[in-house]
């Protein structure tokens, strides 16, 4: 598992974007668009990892939801989704209270792979053997440290390739 030593430098990255540091190995770099959403009750978690891409160095797509009036997961799913397949963000992370609902609804979308994460193993491993693409969260479940650890693991982690290339290409090929 190829995991760097990132705790450190993720406290600083939220505040200063340019202690952040990838290799050219990640799958997202500096300046890339990444695609952020929400329903309600990830609205909170959401704000907060959105402003840690930003410190990471992304440009962050918001597609919302931006306040608290109960709204329906999966329509910021599909948001999402959408947005990662047609190219117009690299990668995209969802949060609803246990990120169950909205990654189902992204997963619905073709080219789409969203794992739901809940530690940094979960979240390296997502993208190490399941090259993810977008990183699904629950804020009912997790607490904000563990999500923004998440965050940080997943977007610091390499695709391994070899076997789990022809798995990955089996996701698509069902
Ligand atoms: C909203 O109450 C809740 O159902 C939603 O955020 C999510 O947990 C669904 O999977």
């Amino acid at each position: 598992m190829v995991l760097r030593a990132y705790t450190v430098e993720h406290e600083e990255s939220a505040t200063n974007a340019g202690k952040f540091s990838m290799t050219d190995q990640d799958f997202v770099q500096a300046g890339d668009t990444v695609a952020i959403a929400s329903d309600h009750a990830g609205l909170s978690l959401k704000e907060t990892l959105r402003e840690d891409l930003e410190g990471m160095g992304f440009t962050v797509l918001n597609l919302g939801t931006n306040d608290e009036t109960s709204v329906d997961y999966p329509d910021f799913g599909r948001a999402l989704a959408d947005a990662v397949s047609d190219g117009r963000a690299k990668a995209g992370v969802a949060v609803c209270g246990t990120g169950i609902g909205i990654s189902i609804a992204a997963n619905r979308v073709p080219s789409v792979r969203a794992a739901l994460v809940h530690n940094e193993m979960t979240a390296a491993m997502a993208r190490e053997h399941n090259d993810a693409n977008v990183m699904a969260i629950g804020a009912r479940v997790v607490d904000v440290d563990t999500a923004r650890a998440c965050l940080m693991a997943f977007f610091t982690t390499p695709f391994a390739g070899g076997r789990h290339e022809r798995r990955v290409a089996k996701l698509s090929a069902a």
